[in-house]
């Protein structure tokens, strides 16, 4: 496909990387210049264009703005009718992007993340499901939500993410005071956590760490002590206030 990237920044720079090598024809805009001017050196498919261009050249447009900065950006733009786009700007469901790139087609508002550059990684989205499956699947997991709820209530809980990759280091941190080989105790540490939860659902992992008096149900008693479970909550319900 002719794929467009209007913003070529953290999130859109990581999805160009994880399409690379797929058949598709990617035009990028140019800036963040070190991100675009990269992706373009090193990705035969991939060439930087005006952004008229981008939306003239391209079957699908993906945005990469920020909201804030989207719509004088957007507004400056002729976009086609045929033209299928699809938002990675949080904040806005599919409704509001379609009033920033009349008369085109919002096909999807999907939240990638960094991870997708290396493929594996899981996408939430709202809308068309087979166009995203054709682009990303099956080398990245895709979660089609319902609506613009669904999609505040994931994003809230998707925030997991950071405390989890906090507590990692700060156990890799504890862990490197006391081995000889830090770095091997921090993949170790990545690599026990991904793949325990890949194939299990979380009450299963729970239930098989519970041996009584063991190193894990330990801590976990430690934790839960000292709130985690009602901060967690606390944290989850600030989000969607
Ligand atoms: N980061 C994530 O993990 C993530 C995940 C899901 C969704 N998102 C969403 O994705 C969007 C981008 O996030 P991000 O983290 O990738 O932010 P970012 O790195 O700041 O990317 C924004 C990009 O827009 C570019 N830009 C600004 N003005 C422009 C213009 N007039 N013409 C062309 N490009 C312009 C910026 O270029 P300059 O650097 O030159 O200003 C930058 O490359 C946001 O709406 C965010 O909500 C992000």
């Amino acid at each position: 496909m002719r794929l467009g990237f209007i913003g070529t920044g953290t999130i859109a720079s990581a999805v160009v990387q994880g399409l690379a090598g797929r058949g598709h024809e990617i035009r990028i805009s140019a800036r963040s210049r070190a991100n675009s001017e990269v992706l373009a050196a090193n990705i035969a498919e991939v060439q930087i264009a005006e952004l008229q261009e981008i939306l003239d050249h391209s079957d699908v447009v993906f945005l990469g703005l920020m909201l804030q900065a989207a719509p004088p950006i957007l507004a400056a733009l002729t976009f086609r009718r045929d033209l299928r786009v699809v938002s990675f700007m949080a904040g806005a469901d599919l409704d509001q992007v379609a009033g920033l790139v009349a008369p085109a087609h919002v096909s999807a508002v999907m939240m990638p993340f960094p991870g997708i550059a290396q493929g594996g990684s899981a996408i939430m989205a709202l809308g068309d499901e087979d166009l995203l499956e054709r682009i990303f699947a099956p080398h990245n997991a895709l979660f089609m939500l319902r609506d613009a709820g669904e999609l505040e209530a994931y994003l809230c809980a998707q925030a997991i993410l950071s405390p989890v990759a906090r507590m990692t280091s700060d156990a890799s941190n504890w862990l490197a005071a006391r081995v000889s080989d830090p770095a091997q105790g921090e993949a170790f540490l990545r690599k026990l956590i991904s793949s325990s939860l890949a194939d299990s659902s979380a009450a299963d992992l729970l239930e098989a760490l519970n041996t009584p008096g063991g190193y894990n149900q330990r801590l976990r008693h430690h934790m839960e002590n000292a709130g985690m479970g009602a901060e967690l909550a606390a944290g989850l319900d600030a989000l969607e206030g």
